[in-house]
């Protein structure tokens, strides 16, 4: 049984660390975070997602030889009978893992370092992500993953979509479909840089988020950075090429980042009410898909 009580805590007054659609990560100040989770996030089932992150995370836990500190550690988690409430909103699970250190980097930030930082950005990106793969080798996650069914690909809830954005998401998996097979292993499933901590030299020190964590091909996770920052792109793909044995597929890692675009703009559009960010980001999709109607 947990003696940790979060209905005991006065939430208003910790460090809010990050606030996603599906709940909020708190800094507890005792070396580790507490997130806690709605059920109804509005994409997928907050119960699920946490559930699931806090399954991978024990499963790769048990890796050996270990990864080190770079991925967190659940400490315990729990379902809530009674919800907390906290900015009006009923929360249900929470779990507890241990505080990384480091900070995400913003989009800014990137785009305000030199070729340099940029270039040493890319290679840490890189080895992070080709150590998290060692480690789900190590750890079996493939199997956990393969028998839970993992996440659904492109999980969009309760969100229901207008006939145009229905139209986008099939003519995108049909594209998809198209591409060449290539390995499938598991993938984080949601690595974009905010949830990627780094150090104040700008080396990685941390990976978080794995309520996403799936069997996937590599560019899926490429793309999650790639997209919001091309200008990783080049660094970043030829880092991981050399520490990676399968081959990096170019045309695919631009079919997903489409893929990605196409996401971040539903969610704007349906979930934020952002509609200049989902118009801008709707203006590139249609681009893009139209040339690969066209091809
Ligand atoms: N174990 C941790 N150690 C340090 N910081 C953390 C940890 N977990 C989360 N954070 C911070 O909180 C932020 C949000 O956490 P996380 O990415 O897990 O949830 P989220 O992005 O809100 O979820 P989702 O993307 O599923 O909506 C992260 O960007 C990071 O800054
Ligand atoms: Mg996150």
């Amino acid at each position: 049984m947990s003696t940790f009580k979060p209905e005991e805590l006065d939430l208003e007054q910790l460090p809010l660390l990050g606030r996603g659609v599906w709940g909020s990560v708190f800094d507890l100040d005792d070396g580790t975070v507490l997130k806690l989770g709605k059920r109804i996030g509005g994409i997928g089932d907050g119960h699920e997602k946490l559930r699931h992150e806090a399954m991978v995370l024990d499963r790769l836990a048990q890796a050996t030889p270990p990864i080190g500190s770079l991925l967190p550690v659940v400490v315990e988690w729990d379902l809530l009978d009674q919800a907390i409430q906290f900015e009006g909103e009923p929360h249900t699970i929470w779990v507890r893992q241990t505080k990384l250190a480091g900070q995400p980097a913003t989009i800014d930030q990137v785009l305000g370092m030199n070729g340099t930082e940029r270039r040493a950005l890319a290679a840490s990106v890189a080895e992070s992500l080709a150590g998290l793969y060692g480690a789900f080798e190590r750890a079996g996650v493939a199997a956990d993953l393969r028998s839970s069914g993992g996440v659904a690909d492109f999980q969009l809830g309760d969100i229901q979509l207008e006939s145009m954005d229905r139209e986008r998401l099939e003519k995108f998996r049909r594209i998809a479909a198209l591409l060449e097979p290539a390995d499938n292993h598991p993938i984080h499933g949601d690595f974009n840089i905010s949830n990627i901590l780094l150090d104040n030299g700008g080396r990685v020190v941390g990976v978080v988020d794995f309520a996403e964590t799936r069997i996937g091909r590599v560019e899926e996770d490429i793309c999650s950075v790639t997209s919001e920052i091309p200008d990783l792109r080049e660094g970043y793909v030829s880092s991981l090429q050399s520490l990676l044995d399968q081959r990096i597929d170019r045309e695919a890692l631009e079919v997903f980042e489409i893929g990605s675009d196409l996401i971040s703009m539903i969610i704007s559009r349906y979930r934020f009410s952002d509609l200049r960010e989902a118009e801008r980001l709707e203006a590139d999709v249609d681009r893009c898909l139209r040339r690969y109607a066209a091809a």
